[in-house]
């Protein structure tokens, strides 16, 4: 549906809303301004519904995690259906059996599937945390405390996961407290640059080196799509240096980029795979799954677990999560996301701009890089357009380290008005710029 806008935007209701949460909650969270935000108050596939009652479409997909639509009946009925059951149970002491068969499909969909045997999961409840649990057991499967990561590189907040980030600005204020266990590398974007990265890969003292950490496409450092050699390269160096290789999947999994795993587009495959966002369509559920002969590097739980959480294995969560795993399973949503990413991104390279650097991405995970004429990032001009989409009826966000990226992770299903009225709109907006 296109959006249906009562109020003008935000609604008298978001905008007293946002005077209590500045009054209420740490004004470090939440972005508040005259023009942002609105306050969600419910949703259905791509539409969005504020507390004033108008109507969006949204191109985040809410953060990635709504690839199969948001309110998704199946994954909504799983959740009621549980909820009536158990909500809560004790995830590595007494577990519920849909715990055991989250990680058996997880197991089937990744490194069975790869035809690389058996994979074995620790679940946790976000994304940070499921890198964290990658970044412990490579440590514990080498025993080599450093890390390899690239450049703008996202993979959550948490201490334990800042310790492999790449965006300069979530790390630096809190320096004081983080071990600097990393070798930070460019992250190519083109074959000229996968070179630098084979020098500089040949310049590290992998004695010290336990996991390398990468997403592969980089989702908030910018979409971008690095040559197609780059994870032989990252999976050949790290077999010859006994490194762990993980592939941060959180944003780019579940059929993200128009395959069920985004490393499936170069056949290369990691030690440890990370996943979060779409694994259950909307409950906070995570993990890290690996392969057999790496994962029981850790030792076995003489009754108390070195790396497990209260909510590890939530039955509603759990719930979800099969219904979502077995629908992403489907070879045809990523043959769907696929076509759907195709045309999206023809559209969007039809908008002529003079701030219109490149449109790039894979499947339905798309992002325009604007800059200025003088080759400046246009972060200013990404921002304006953002509050501006806002006001049409359009909720979305923009990417990388100076926020130039325009981003397109919608909902898989948009519907072809959907996607020209957001067109039609971008493209009146850049021009009027
Ligand atoms: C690639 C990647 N890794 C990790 C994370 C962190 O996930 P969470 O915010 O659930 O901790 C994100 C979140 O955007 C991400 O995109």
């Amino acid at each position: 549906m296109l959006p249906d806008l009562v109020t003008a935007i935000p609604g008298p209701k978001s905008l007293a809303l946002a005077e209590k949460l500045r009054k209420y909650e740490s004004h470090n969270v939440t972005y508040v301004a005259d023009d942002w935000p609105i306050f969600w108050d419910r949703a259905d596939g791509t539409n969005i519904w504020d507390a004033d009652g108008n109507r969006f479409i949204d191109l985040t997909s809410a953060f990635g995690v709504a690839g199969l639509g948001h309110t998704h009946r199946p994954l909504r009925d799983a959740m009621v259906a549980q909820s009536e059951k158990l909500i809560h149970a004790m995830g590595d002491v007494h577990p519920t059996e849909l715990k055991v068969e989250v990680c058996k499909l997880l197991s089937e969909m990744t490194f069975e599937r790869w035809g690389l045997g058996c994979g074995k999961t620790v679940l946790s409840n976000s994304g940070s945390e499921a890198v964290e649990t990658a970044l412990k057991t490579a440590y514990v499967a080498t025993g080599k405390p450093g890390i390899i990561s690239f450049v703008n590189g996202y993979h959550g907040l948490g201490y334990g996961a800042l310790l492999g980030g790449g965006f300069t600005k979530f790390r630096e204020p809190f320096n004081a407290q983080l071990a600097d266990l990393r070798t930070v590398l460019q992250y190519p974007r083109s074959e000229e640059k996968l070179n630098s990265v084979r020098d500089e890969l040949s310049q590290v003292d992998s004695t010290k080196i336990g996991a390398l950490l990468v997403e592969p496409i980089q989702g908030r450092g910018g979409k971008i799509v690095p040559p197609a050699s780059f994870l032989k390269l990252l999976r050949a160096w790290c077999d010859d240096n006994d490194v762990i290789l993980i592939f941060d999947e959180i944003y780019t999994g579940f059929n993200r980029t128009g395959k069920l795993f985004a490393c499936e587009w170069e056949e290369v495959y990691p030690d440890l795979i990370c996943l979060g966002k779409a694994m259950s369509g909307g409950y906070p559920i995570s993990a890290c799954v690996g392969k057999v002969e790496v994962m029981d590097k850790w030792p076995v739980s003489p009754g108390e677990a070195l790396h497990t959480s209260t909510y590890l294995g939530n039955p509603v969560g759990c719930a979800m999560a099969i219904e979502a795993l077995k629908i992403h399973r489907e070879p045809s949503l990523a043959e769907d996301v696929l076509k759907q990413g195709e045309e999206l991104i023809v559209m969007l390279k039809d908008i002529e701009s003079h701030y219109i650097h490149e449109v790039r991405g894979r499947g339905m995970m798309i992002g325009i890089e604007l800059h200025h004429k003088n080759g400046e990032p246009a972060g200013d001009v990404a921002a304006k357009i953002l509050s501006e989409m806002l006001a049409e009826g359009i909720i979305m966000l923009a990417d990388g380290p100076n926020g130039n990226i325009l981003a397109f992770t919608p909902p898989f299903h948009m519907k072809l008005g959907e996607m020209v009225f957001v067109v039609e709109q971008l493209r009146k907006l850049l021009a009027s710029s």
